[in-house]
């Protein structure tokens, strides 16, 4: 919005999102685009890229949960965040796992730029 980027709608959740993540980008009258899993659960790192980069100009944000929902501080946090970053969005992250965030001093180093604090946090 700072930027003026008023167009961007454009929102990318994993499928292994807790379904309050799409439901509320779509409130929002975002356009969501869902990203697989690999083979342990995580992220799709290069779907992520894939759907980063063909949305690229509408691209607001990649919605994730850190650590995921199955328990894991994803090692690919950082290069995810870079690759939303690098075409224009930016990283919401779903605060209901703040417990597990405040037990890290400071895990992301392409840091999220929004976090939103859960009423079961
Ligand atoms: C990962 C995740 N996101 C969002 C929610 C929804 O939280 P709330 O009902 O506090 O909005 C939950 C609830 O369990 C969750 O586990």
């Amino acid at each position: 919005m700072a930027r003026g980027d008023h167009h961007r709608n454009v929102c990318i959740i994993h499928v292994s999102a807790h379904g309050t993540n799409p439901a509320s980008a779509a409130m929002c009258g975002m356009k969501i685009i869902t990203v697989g899993t690999d083979s342990k659960g995580n992220i799709n790192i290069e779907e992520v890229r894939k759907a980063a980069e063909a949305n690229k100009e509408y691209l607001s944000a990649h919605m994730v949960t850190y650590p995921s929902t199955h328990g894991v501080y994803e090692e690919g946090i950082d290069e995810i965040c870079k690759i939303i970053h690098d075409n224009g969005g930016e990283v919401y992250m779903d605060g209901a796992n703040m417990n597990a965030q405040e037990s890290q001093s400071y895990p992301i180093k392409e840091a999220s730029i929004i976090f939103q604090f859960s009423s079961g946090a």
